[in-house]
Formats: C-alpha cells, sequence, structure tokens
C-alpha cells in the first residue's frame, strides 16, 4: 500500500464519523477526532488474550486501536462495513477483523460469547429501548463497560431522568432518540448489574466507565420487566 492509493481508498468513502491518522500523513476527514475518548477508555498497552466487542464501531477507529493492542476485536455496527469507513480502514491498515453487521439488540452472547471491554460509544442515545441494550451489553461482559453518549447535561437535575427527541428533533437525525442524564445511565447500568468505576461529563456528553457486578439479586429488576410476573 503506497500512499496515493491509500488516498484513493479514503476519497472512496463518502462520510468519514472518525478523523485520524489512517496511514503516515494521512488523516481521515472524519466529523470529530476521536483520540480524547480514547484517552478517556485508557486501554493498557497490551491487550493481549483479551477480548473486545465495539457496538458501533463505525469506521472503526477503536477497534484498531484495540487490535494494535493485541487484542481479540470483535467489530458490530447494523451498517454494512463499506457504507462507512470500515472496509477500508482494514484494507488500508491490512488488518482483519470480525466484523458483525447486525443491530444491537438481535446479539447474543451464544453467538459471540463474552468480552473483557465492551466498548458502547456513541450508540446508547441511538436506541429506542436504552435499557435493553444495556442489558444486553452486560450478557455479553465479563469485565468493563465503556460507555459514551449524548447526555441531558443542560437539565442540570440530580434525578435521573431522559429527554425523549421525537422523530429527528435532535441534531435533524431521525436516528436520535434519547438523551439521558448522568444519574440515569448510572442506575439503568446498576439494574443491569454494572457498577460505576468512574464517569465524566462535558458539553453534551457523558463517558462512564462501569465493572460488571455478579450479584444475582442485581439482574433480578429485568427478569421481571422482560420475562413474566409469577
Ligand atoms: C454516533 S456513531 C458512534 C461511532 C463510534 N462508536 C464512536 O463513538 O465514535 C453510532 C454508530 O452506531 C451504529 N448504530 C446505531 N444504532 C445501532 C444499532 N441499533 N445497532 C447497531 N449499530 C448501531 C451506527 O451505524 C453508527 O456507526
Amino acid at each position: 500500500m503506497n500512499f496515493e492509493k491509500a488516498q484513493q481508498l479514503v476519497a472512496s468513502v463518502k462520510h468519514w464519523h472518525h478523523a485520524f491518522e489512517i496511514y503516515p500523513g494521512l488523516v481521515t476527514p472524519g466529523s470529530y477526532n476521536p483520540g480524547f475518548l480514547l484517552d478517556y477508555i485508557d486501554f493498557a498497552q497490551d491487550l493481549s488474550g483479551q477480548r473486545v466487542l465495539d457496538i458501533g464501531s463505525s469506521d472503526g477507529f477503536f477497534s484498531l486501536a484495540a487490535h494494535q493492542r493485541g487484542a481479540e476485536v470483535v467489530a458490530v455496527d447494523y451498517r454494512p462495513k463499506n457504507a462507512h469507513g470500515f472496509g477500508v480502514m482494514e484494507e488500508i491498515t491490512g488488518r482483519n477483523f470480525q466484523y458483525h453487521r447486525a443491530n444491537i439488540y438481535d446479539l447474543t452472547a451464544d453467538e459471540l460469547g463474552a468480552f473483557d471491554h465492551v466498548l458502547f460509544l456513541g450508540v446508547l442515545y441511538h436506541l429506542p429501548d436504552m435499557v435493553k441494550a444495556m442489558a444486553i451489553a452486560r450478557s455479553l461482559c465479563r469485565g468493563t463497560l465503556h460507555l459514551e453518549s449524548h447526555a441531558a447535561n443542560e437539565l442540570g437535575l440530580q434525578e435521573p431522568v431522559a429527554r425523549y427527541y421525537r422523530h429527528s428533533s435532535l441534531a435533524g437525525d431521525i436516528t436520535n432518540f434519547w438523551s439521558p442524564n448522568a444519574e440515569c445511565i448510572r442506575d439503568m447500568a446498576f439494574d443491569c448489574a454494572f457498577d460505576l468505576v468512574s464517569q465524566r461529563t462535558w458539553g453534551d456528553r457523558y463517558f462512564g466507565r462501569f465493572q460488571i457486578n455478579e450479584e444475582p439479586s442485581r439482574k433480578s429488576k429485568l427478569q421481571w420487566g422482560y420475562g413474566l410476573l409469577r
């Protein structure tokens, strides 16, 4: 792969979400630079022997970062990999990923197994049922959940609340549903058997790191919610 070929491949992608150096001296024309989020995630330099699930991988910046550290990476997105930059990222970097074109609601631990790190970045507010999605993320996690989201910080409330966005009223994007606040994310995660380790908010965004909790009673609320009343 030479610079000109890499340049052509980058130009062949209609829309890049991630702005990152995909080849020495060549930066993708993405809508944001995700480097600061990688700092928040704070991966160990060596992830060999660890499994990382990247839910809503988009162009694959985070999948690539985990793969470069030696992790086994599974990327999931409901768009095909050539509808964004993921396929080109694989071609330019010469790395192959397990890429599943799937909706988060269809993921199962039977099919994918369990992961030491689940990346759930920029996806929560795109989902009509946030609790169900977090429960699925929990069923796939044997370690740490890294969650980033749009957040209703502007409400300035201490109670757990989520603001609903009708049609495309959030950023003109019909795929946006909810904007939960930090307390709401923490409490939904609690009921999905995750414990909050650390969190931060900035502007209209949120990032939290969560650890799994194995206490059976922590799953009981969802067993009622998604099961049958006895
Ligand atoms: C805002 S982008 C975030 C990309 C990346 N994770 C990041 O934080 O930079 C949301 C991504 O999630 C994917 N996505 C949204 N809803 C999804 C769903 N229900 N199932 C699977 N992927 C979904 C979109 O296709 C898109 O690539």
